[in-house]
C-alpha cells in the first residue's frame, strides 16, 4: 500500500492559536497555523521571493508577507490579489498528541 506519508511534526501543545510555527518535515520548510480552534499547514515560502511567512502578520486567515505584503488564505493558499497564484498547502491533523502534516500538496502552488 502506498499513499501520502504523514509526518509527525510538533506535539499538538506547542501550536498555540494564533502563532505560526516553523516545522521542517523531511527539510521541507511549512508553517503550521491554529486559527479558530483549526490546524492548518502551508508552505514557510512566499510565491513572490520566498521570504519566510513565519515572520508575517496573521489575521484572520490571512497571512501577510514581511517582505512585501503578498497576503495569502491559509486555508487554501492562494494570493488574494491574484488567487490563480497559490502557495502550497497541506492536510494536517492531530493524533495522540502529534501534529501530522501530510506531506502530498493538496494544492499546486506553482
Ligand atoms: S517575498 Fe513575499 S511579498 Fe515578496
Amino acid at each position: 500500500m502506498s499513499g501520502p506519508a504523514w509526518v509527525a511534526v510538533a506535539d499538538d501543545v506547542s501550536i498555540k492559536e494564533g502563532v505560526p510555527l516553523a516545522v521542517y518535515p523531511k527539510g521541507l520548510a511549512v508553517l503550521v497555523i491554529r486559527q479558530h480552534g483549526e490546524l492548518f499547514a502551508i508552505a514557510n515560502k512566499c510565491a513572490h521571493m520566498a521570504c519566510p511567512l513565519k515572520a508575517g502578520r496573521l489575521d484572520g486567515y490571512v497571512i501577510t508577507c514581511p517582505c512585501h505584503d503578498w497576503r495569502f488564505d491559509i486555508r487554501d493558499g492562494a494570493f488574494l490579489d491574484a488567487p490563480e497564484l497559490a502557495i502550497s498547502t497541506y492536510a494536517v491533523k492531530e493524533k495522540d498528541g502529534k501534529v501530522l502534516v501530510r506531506l502530498e500538496e493538496a494544492r499546486d502552488g506553482g
